[in-house]
């Protein structure tokens, strides 16, 4: 695993940006997997930086996200395709037609995950996954449990997530019970890996995640058996690894 280190949020974000700026102009039509979340909002801003400046062409790139709640549709404020085109899509020159988010609309889960799973293999599997890191281990909603889950499935999401994003919502009942996400395989199969973590923190999961026994209760810890994978932290999310 290569470890890259910022002094801070937007060192963290600008280096994960580089990472992502040589992929596309290496593979001008590569498949990237993305991800929400606070952390690449600085990655998203600095790539659209460069793009606005003329160093980068998404025209031929296609992306993968890795979930989306089951229920909300694209134009819903709080909807996974609403935060991508909101921080990316809108502002590159990437076609829509070309950026993939789970169908949050699609009642019948096994549809809306086989769909997904199609997806994946029709574009050839991801050349590099974004990926965040939840404070339990997760990645995409992949949360703690007894299995690795392998392929798209569908989450019920915990009293704790749920909790946790009520105050986005104007009522708890308005928040999803249930979400799409992209599987450990489907993750694992990227041919490329990069994390983004920043802040104190995430600074015990890290060390956890990436020095810790590779096991489902700390779903991140598989990344340990991935052959490509990159971390990019800020100093305070990567204090515990140095
Ligand atoms: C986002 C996602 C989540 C986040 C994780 C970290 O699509 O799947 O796993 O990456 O919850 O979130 P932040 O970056 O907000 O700490």
């Amino acid at each position: 695993m290569k470890i890259y280190m910022g002094e801070d949020y937007k060192g963290m974000s600008r280096k994960a940006a580089n990472i992502i700026s040589a992929q596309i102009i290496l593979k001008p039509d590569c498949v990237l997997g993305l991800a929400t979340g606070s952390t690449p909002i600085g990655t998203y801003d600095q790539l659209v930086n460069w793009y606005e400046k003329g160093d980068l062409d998404f025209s031929k790139v296609v992306t993968i996200n890795l979930d989306e709640y089951k229920g909300l549709s694209g134009d819903n404020d709080q909807s996974y395709r609403y935060f991508m085109n909101k921080h990316l899509f809108d502002r590159i020159n990437i076609y829509k037609e070309n950026t993939y988010v789970p169908n949050g609309l699609e009642a019948d889960s096994k549809k809306a995950c086989q769909e997904y799973n199609d997806i994946i293999t029709k574009c050839g599997g991801i050349d590099m996954q974004l990926l965040g890191l939840g404070h339990n281990g997760h990645i995409g909603f992949n949360e703690p449990g007894g299995a690795f889950e392998k392929e798209t499935h569908c989450v019920n999401l915990t009293k704790s997530t749920i909790e946790a994003n009520k105050r986005f919502f104007e009522k708890e009942e308005d928040v999803p019970r249930q979400a799409y996400t992209m599987g450990i395989k489907s993750i694992m199969q990227a041919k490329k890996i990069l994390v983004v973590v920043s802040g104190e923190d995430k600074a015990d999961i890290v060390k956890e995640a990436f020095t810790g026994p590779v096991t489902p209760e700390v779903p991140a810890s598989v990344l340990q058996l991935h052959n490509d994978v990159t971390l990019v932290g800020d100093r305070a999310a990567l204090s515990k690894m140095l």
